[in-house]
């Protein structure tokens, strides 16, 4: 008996070395943190319960039978944060660069199903080069089962993808069915062929990091919410965000204690508004001073700046903050900002999570640009997604509400439950009316 227990220490031992202490330092050397190191800083201390540790792929090609790691690059799992489970898996670059064969694609499907059976949300943490090259078809079908979970699990439980390291190819197809990436700045990239392949197929010669690091996806393409400068600091941030979200669909919000008196009045606010409707003025203040100890989770703080979007708590619990931002754009709602805010909606509305709305919109963006590029239905995906949710909606004007955006910006037509006005607001079907009225 006890020559068993020895043995199956060992081969723990040795699956917790995953590809051993050369790649293990390499991975340092980068600035990165190996799988399990990822999952402790995550997770509350000694809540991970892993899953699968001596799964091995089944490959018998290319020599492959030779080469076998128990865990076979991903470490699976569930554990809590702040008390609360969640389910979560860690590719392992250490171990074949965390390519995904059909066995290591296997124990990402057991977790997935595991998640939404138990109604808990999932983290991913990637770093890792794509399908398996040695397995083919057997990682490509993984590929599409776990695409098929991402799916189901769509609306049902939040689902949350951090890129750590390179995720490429069949990768990162899954983090986009996600409801929320968030990058590492200057280790992580994010691409579906690397700058090789497009060298060839267009003679473009660009770097990782310009073909889709951190900066890029975060201003540019909008694909990642956010960036941290490092590891530690992005999985903090995923704890604080976890904390936030409900569990599941079916779930209560989470609840905290506030300690900021609720019938405070706060004076400042009468002299945020400039009494000139041309001087701008930062409407991240009134959601600061709005959230509960001015604590805000901002959701694509670098993209469509002309729109805010994030999470806060009113008295404890959960809301989501959608604000016109009249700094960036005299806050008019464009293609971009219209997409970020109604996913943002659409997020809120499938967890059960009230939306707070500040308004202060010129109207939409006129010109070639913006009518190109499809501003009609992108401008009608917020509308949708407004008109459509059931959660509570409480909208204020701060300041002005013009046009077709006012209908928009949940307003009390497309179900809003209460809707306030600052007592200077000019409300008007365009601007120059409200000019002259006022
Ligand atoms: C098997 C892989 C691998 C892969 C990396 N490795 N990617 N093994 N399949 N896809 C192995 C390497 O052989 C190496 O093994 C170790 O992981 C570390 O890789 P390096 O290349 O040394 O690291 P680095 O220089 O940091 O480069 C990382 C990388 C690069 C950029 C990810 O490895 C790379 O370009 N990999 C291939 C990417 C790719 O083409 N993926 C398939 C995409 S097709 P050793 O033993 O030397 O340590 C795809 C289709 C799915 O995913 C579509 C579904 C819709």
């Amino acid at each position: 008996m006890k020559d068993v227990l020895k043995e199956l220490e060992r081969r723990r031992e040795a699956a917790r070395m995953g590809g051993g202490k050369a790649r293990i330092d390499a991975q340092h050397a980068r600035g990165k943190l190996t799988a399990r190191e990822r999952i402790s800083v995550f997770l509350d201390e000694d809540s991970f319960e892993e899953f699968d540790m001596f799964v091995e792929h089944r490959s018998t090609d290319f020599g492959m039978e030779t080469s076998k790691v128990a865990g076979d690059g991903v470490v699976t799992g569930w554990g809590t944060v702040n008390g609360r489970p969640v389910f979560l898996f860690a590719k392992d670059f250490t171990v074949f660069g965390g390519s995904l064969s059909e066995a290591h694609a296997e124990k990402i499907q057991k977790v997935q199903d595991m998640a939404l059976r138990n109604r808990a949300p999932i983290i991913g943490l990637y770093d890792a080069g794509g399908a398996r090259i040695q397995e083919g078809v057997a990682a490509l079908g993984g590929y599409a089962e776990v695409f098929q979970r991402n799916v189901l699990a769509s609306g049902v439980i939040p689902q949350i993808s951090v890129i750590m390291g390179p995720c490429a190819g069949g990768d990162v197809y899954s983090p986009a069915m996600t409801d929320f990436i968030f990058m590492v700045r200057d280790t992580s990239y994010m691409f579906v062929t690397g700058p090789d392949v497009v060298k060839t197929v267009t003679n473009e010669t660009v770097t990782a990091e310009e073909l889709g690091g951190a900066s890029v996806h975060t201003t540019k393409s909008s694909i990642a919410d956010g960036a941290y400068d490092n590891d530690v600091e992005a999985l903090l941030q995923m704890r604080r965000l976890v904390d936030l979200l409900p569990s599941s669909n079916t779930a209560e919000i989470p609840e905290v204690e506030c300690y900021q008196s609720v019938t405070d009045n706060d004076m400042s606010l009468d002299r945020l508004v400039p009494e000139s409707a041309n001087k701008p003025y930062d409407i991240k203040e009134l959601i600061l001073k709005t959230a509960d100890e001015g604590d805000f989770f901002e959701i694509q703080a670098s993209f469509a700046k002309n729109i805010v979007t994030g999470f806060g708590r009113v008295e404890g619990r959960t809301v989501g903050f959608v604000a016109n931002q009249p700094m960036v754009l005299a806050g008019v709602l464009d293609s971009d900002a219209s997409r970020k805010a109604a996913r943002f909606v659409r997020f809120c509305d499938c967890f059960n999570i009230p939306i707070v709305t500040f308004v202060d919109v010129p109207g939409f963006l006129p010109g070639t640009d913006q009518e190109y590029g499809g501003l009609i239905k992108h401008g009608a995906k917020l509308l949708f997604a407004y008109a459509e949710a059931t959660v509570p909606k409480v909208t204020v004007i701060t300041r002005k509400a013009f046009g077709g955006a006012y209908d928009v910006m949940a307003s009390k037509h497309l179900r809003g439950d209460m809707n306030y006005a600052w007592p200077t607001a000019p409300i008007s079907w365009r601007p120059s009316a409200a000019m002259s009225t006022r």
